[in-house]
């Protein structure tokens, strides 16, 4: 089973709500709500207010990906604000497996992001504390990127990961993936292992402004 999750970087602020609902009846699964500081990446974004303030507007989850430095003291404000995944970039956090369990203890699932560069060897002792692995596919900060074709052997790799821990332990992590993910490469990454397809510009890029149901084309066809 795959999960879109299109990513409000891409829509209009101005009427957040109503983008929020109008892609969920559209289809998408998951909210992926992209957080920015200004400093572990070069834009500045929306934080645990604006989340609260989608909350009451869907019951999809909310799909937080934190792209701060630190980490730490932000998550509990996500928690409270009605995050559901809470996922960071392990180089953000000194002590990534006790970000890990301060996720899971605010009761969201948790996960790590990994850039373009970053090792998988961040995944080699915290398995067990994973619910989601999410390999980008563009630099982190900002949306409308070209998809990086690197990413794709990556994807393999961490499938390949998954699917030995699972036949091990039975539990399931998922595989999301972020950046550049359009109509026309979307089958060959579902083709490397991913099953949850972050997609911002891709989605609200989509259709005139005017038109309420302007999303349930694209959603229907990534
Ligand atoms: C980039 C963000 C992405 C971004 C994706 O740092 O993490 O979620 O919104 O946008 P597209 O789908 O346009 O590449
Ligand atoms: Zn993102």
């Amino acid at each position: 089973m795959f999960r879109i999750a299109p990513s409000l970087l891409s829509a209009n602020f101005a009427k957040l709500g109503e983008e929020v609902s109008n892609v969920v009846a559209a289809g998408a699964d998951w909210i992926h709500f992209d957080v920015m500081d200004n400093h572990y990446v070069p834009n500045l974004t929306i934080g645990p207010l604006v989340c609260e303030a989608i909350r009451p507007v869907t019951t999809a989850p909310i799909d937080v990906h934190l792209m701060v430095k630190p980490v730490d003291r932000i998550v509990p404000d996500f928690a409270k604000a009605g995050a559901n995944i809470i996922t960071f970039h392990p180089e953000a956090s000194e002590h990534v497996d006790r970000t890990l369990g301060l996720i899971r203890d605010s009761g969201c699932q948790a996960g790590l992001v990994f850039n373009p560069a970053t090792p998988l060897h961040y995944l080699d002792h915290v398995m067990d504390k994973l619910d989601v692995i999410l390999l980008m596919s563009v630099n982190p900060g900002f949306g409308g990127q070209k998809f990086i074709p690197e990413t794709l052997a990556k994807l393999r790799a961490a499938r390949a990961r998954i699917d030995a821990y699972t036949a091990v332990t039975g539990r399931r992590i998922l595989l999301e993936i972020d950046g550049g993910v359009k109509v026309d490469n979307i089958a060959e990454i579902a083709r490397a292992g991913a099953d949850t397809f972050v997609a911002g510009s891709a989605v609200f890029g989509a259709g005139s402004d005017s038109d309420p149901n302007r999303y349930d084309s694209i959603i229907g066809s990534l």
